[in-house]
């Protein structure tokens, strides 16, 4: 028989104890905090749903690894483990350690990309778009025309517009395109997937003009699960398989561990093209270290190499999959407007439909994320204008976001169904009293990536 509950599976062996603070508490701490979630001390969070990212729970089998850790500066037997684990999956050539995901994509543009060049994603992550620009380089996303209707259902609204690609392409001239980028899931869309379909697509337009295509791979188990519930052809075949036909599309990746990699910390950088991973590596040991560890400790190498293997277990993609939809299925059904439908990560909840009084550049995601501070001590992030807006350096003006999202993101393996439950029942306590929130403004910033140290102030209603 099968049943309708899907259970963690897992069981508790170690536990973290969680402080609950009153209501009085929280008002004072995100006072104290300038109204930015990210300047709060974590001890005064309930339920951090801030971000997925290295905030996952490890396995029995992840701390033996652990302990076998092999912490040799250069050759480590370490390193060799992470290299089959990863190549299982990521089947390139050159598998490039790194510390994260951003060191991954530094490295990657700075040998690949020059200033006045662009870079097309079917969206950027703001590390990614940070890390182009900062190369003097633009980055721009081409998502999908399914992705604008927040609320429409489509099961692959991560895809990027291929046509949009094309003309991108012969715009702006095949060498101005040092590389385009895909990233899996599609987390600033939405944690929303792309299919198969879109992948094969981008890679023929790709290989026609001879641009390399390379895969932001930080949630590719979860892109993987979803193009074997959604895409037909893929019912039948195992995750693994699924993961590693989309890596044979593209000519490499970047990868946060922090995600799929199901460890705290790491990632990599991956090619097929010897002369780049050489000058890769040559950049790896300026600033991250000695290729065989990359700025790691053999132990995280470890981790790392047991998170992939467990990463693709069906049993846990179904879970994590399921509890996720779980949190976004039970706040739609009393109204609160979300992203449709619910991604792998995390919920996008629509600030903008939330807080219609609120205009996108008195930051709704920010007034969401105070007030599911205050209401439960549940911690989320804004990806709204704050995080994507664009102020103009010369005149100071800004120009805002196409959406005003507050993500909440599910960490793998660390809350159970009782903790979502409630979530649920704060943010609907929110929902009913949208009329009386503020919305803000800043009073300081820093000039790039500022939504990290952002200062706000409430406005008055
Ligand atoms: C899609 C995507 N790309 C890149 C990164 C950067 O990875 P890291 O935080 O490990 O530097 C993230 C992190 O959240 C991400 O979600």
């Amino acid at each position: 028989m099968a049943f309708k509950t899907i259970i963690e599976p897992f069981r508790i062996k170690s536990v973290e104890p969680i402080r609950v603070t009153t209501r009085e508490e929280r008002a004072a701490k995100i006072r104290e905090a300038f109204y930015n979630v990210f300047l709060l001390h974590a001890d005064v969070v309930l339920i951090d749903l801030l971000t997925d990212s290295g905030t996952g729970a490890m396995s029995s089998s992840q701390w033996a690894s652990v302990m076998r850790g092999d912490e040799s500066y250069a050759g480590s037997p370490s390193y060799y483990r992470f290299e089959d684990s990863v190549k299982r999956l990521f089947p390139f050539q050159y598998i490039i350690p790194t510390h994260q995901g951003r060191a991954a994509e530094r490295i990657l543009f700075s040998v690949m990309c020059r200033p006045g060049d662009v870079v097309p994603n079917n969206t950027h992550f703001d590390t990614t778009r940070a890390n182009v620009e900062y190369r003097g380089a633009r980055a721009v996303d081409l998502p999908c025309p399914e992705s604008r209707d927040l609320a429409a259902p489509s099961p692959f609204k991560g895809n990027m517009d291929v046509e949009a690609l094309e003309g991108l392409i012969a715009r702006e001239g095949r060498d101005k395109v040092p590389l385009v980028m895909l990233t899996v899931t599609n987390n600033s869309g939405g944690g929303q997937p792309v299919s198969m379909e879109n992948v094969r697509a981008v890679s023929r337009v790709c290989r026609r003009h001879d641009v390399p295509l390379y895969v932001d791979a930080c949630r590719f188990a979860e892109n993987a699960y979803f193009i074997k519930l959604r895409e037909p052809g893929y019912s039948g075949k195992q995750v693994a398989e699924i993961a590693r036909e989309l890596m044979s599309y593209a000519d490499g990746c970047t990868m946060s561990a922090k995600k799929d990699g199901l460890a705290n910390i790491g990632g990599f950088l991956a090619t097929n093209d010897g002369e780049l991973a050489r000058q890769e590596k040559d950049l790896l040991i300026l600033t991250e270290g000695y290729p065989t560890y990359g700025g790691l400790a053999g132990r995280d190498l470890e981790a790392i190499a047991t998170g992939l293997e467990e990463v693709v277990h069906e049993d846990y993609l179904q879970y994590r999959i399921a509890s996720t939809e779980y949190l976004g299925k039970h706040i739609a059904e009393e109204g609160v407007p979300i992203v449709q439908p619910p991604g792998g990560h995390a919920i996008y909840v629509d600030a903008k439909a939330f807080l219609p009084h609120l205009q996108p550049l008195q930051y709704p995601g920010v007034a969401l994320a105070v007030e599911f501070y205050v209401e439960g001590g549940i911690r989320g992030v804004e990806i709204g204008s704050v995080m994507f807006g664009h102020v103009d350096p010369g005149s100071g003006e800004e120009t805002a976001a196409k959406h005003e999202l507050l993500r909440l993101a599910i960490p793998r393996r660390v809350y159970t169904q009782s903790h979502v439950d409630y979530v649920v029942e704060a943010i609907i306590s929110v929902w009913k009293r949208r009329n009386e929130i503020p919305g803000y403004r800043i009073v300081y910033q820093a000039p790039f990536l500022r939504h990290f140290t952002a200062r706000f102030e409430p406005l008055k209603l």
